[in-house]
């Protein structure tokens, strides 16, 4: 396999065509492999077969027709003997009362599909984000039991997580380091070979899979547990009556500390996710993790407890004749994305306890988002009598006398002041 991959003659098959899968079979065609774009979405496959993509992700239709059109990349909806098996299937998470669940089910079905072409010397390498001990006592055992093969002995199999950023996927699929995890040598060796020919700056470093398993989710975890800090702090700011985001920056004048900023609550596939995978299968050991996961989610509450609170204070009994209007619905600054988002969380609840509620998202071109109706900042700030500033947009900063000069609550600290 090693020759194979040193000359591009291994046949690669990627099972899944999404943010993930289509993106890294381009990455492989480019460096001269014959790569099988597998999907079970009919849609896609013809979409991508029309020469068009069906992602949005900066120039990645221009690639793809390149690696279209030279003939080393075949969109399909069947599968083939190959000899390398990449799943980048979706995990997506099952809501049980505070907790998330992951969904394993996609993996599961994925690797019933791969099964019947997996044959002596096959390499399968698991890249979605999974609890840790799925790839070989999921993965793996699937593939065994289907064709009565043996791991390692008969066939290999790695994890080796993602880690790229939305709107910079191919970028960082071949600039970022990977981690190649295998409960074998020769697959960590085949495999760390396979990633270092996408490679420019990029590594690729080897370890067991249950090490892989866990990188991906203590990479999300610490960011998580970290912001939940700061977002404590903002409340504990918040009641002694001082600018959080002042403290913040002077603690960091220390040379080894360096506090994240705290903001309206944690939102998206990954951060608000990826902890629980952790604490589904070490309830008893995560509490740390729980409890920031538990401390972000409060977050957007507390805001709207601040809200009701300031406009008490500000409009008594005209509450709920004032508009408010919430800058900012996404899960984060200047993307689309409104996956979990704790601004429309926000949103949503100030709309549901009776207040009339606009909101302002430049990144999402929708009248209404999720029954919000979605107003420039222009028309936002003439029609709100009181603001919530709950994410740093590029338009927000620009605009942030103007948004300052009206109430407002400032959520993520953006500010036209700097220390003395
Ligand atoms: N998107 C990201 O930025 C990102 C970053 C890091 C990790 N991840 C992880 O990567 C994995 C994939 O994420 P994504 O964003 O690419 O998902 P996605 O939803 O964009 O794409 C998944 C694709 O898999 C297809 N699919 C589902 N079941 C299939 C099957 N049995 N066989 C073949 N295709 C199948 C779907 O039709 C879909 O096109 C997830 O585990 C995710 O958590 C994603």
């Amino acid at each position: 396999m090693i020759e194979k991959i040193e000359n591009k003659t291994a046949k690669i098959t990627i099972v899944g065509m999404g943010y993930i899968g289509l993106p890294t079979s381009i990455a492989f065609a480019q460096a001269g492999f014959n790569v099988n774009g597998y999907d079970v979405n009919e849609e896609i496959i013809s979409t991508l077969k029309s020469e068009k993509i069906h992602i949005k992700e900066p120039d990645l239709q221009q690639a793809f027709e390149k690696v279209l059109n030279s003939g080393k990349l075949k969109p399909t909806n069947k599968l083939e003997k190959s000899d390398v098996f990449i799943i980048c299937v979706p995990t997506p998470f099952i809501k049980k009362e505070n907790e998330k669940l992951s969904d394993i089910s996609y993996v599961e079905s994925a690797s019933k599909a791969v099964a019947p072409f997996v044959e002596k010397g096959t390499l399968v390498i698991l890249e979605s984000t999974v609890p840790p001990m799925t790839t070989d006592e999921v993965v793996g055992k699937i593939i065994e039991e289907e064709t009565k093969l043996k791991l390692n002995e008969d066939f290999y199999l790695s994890y080796c997580p993602e880690r790229v950023l939305p709107g910079k996927i191919l970028f960082e699929l071949k600039n970022n380091d990977r981690i190649v995890g295998s409960s074998s040598e020769k697959a960590q060796k085949i495999t760390k070979e396979l990633y270092e020919s996408i490679l420019t700056t990029g590594k690729a470093y080897t370890t067991d899979t249950h090490t892989a398993e866990m990188c991906k989710l203590v990479e999300n975890s610490h960011r998580d547990v970290n912001i939940a800090f700061a977002n404590e702090l903002s409340i504990i700011a918040d009641k002694i009556g001082i600018d959080v985001f002042e403290l913040i920056e002077l603690a960091n004048k220390h040379p080894r500390v360096n506090i994240l900023k705290p903001g309206a609550g944690v939102g998206g596939h990954c951060l608000a996710v990826d902890p629980w995978f952790i604490v589904e299968k070490f309830p008893e050991e995560s509490d740390l993790i729980r409890t920031a996961r538990e401390k972000n989610d409060y977050k957007p509450q507390w805001v709207v407890e601040k809200v009701e609170k300031e406009l008490k204070e500000k409009f008594p009994n005209k509450e709920k004749d004032i508009t408010i209007g919430i800058l900012g619905l996404s899960y984060k600054p200047n993307i689309d994305d409104l996956r979990e988002s704790p601004s429309i969380e926000i949103a949503l609840t100030l709309k549901e306890k009776g207040y009339n509620v606009v909101g302002c998202e430049p990144n999402v071109l929708k009248q209404e988002i999720k029954g919000i109706k979605n107003l420039s900042l222009d028309q936002t700030l003439k029609k709100s009598d009181y603001l919530v500033l709950t994410l740093a947009h590029d338009e927000f900063k620009q605009n942030i006398s103007l948004i300052m000069s009206k109430e407002v609550l400032n959520v993520v600290g953006i500010t036209n002041k700097g220390l003395n």
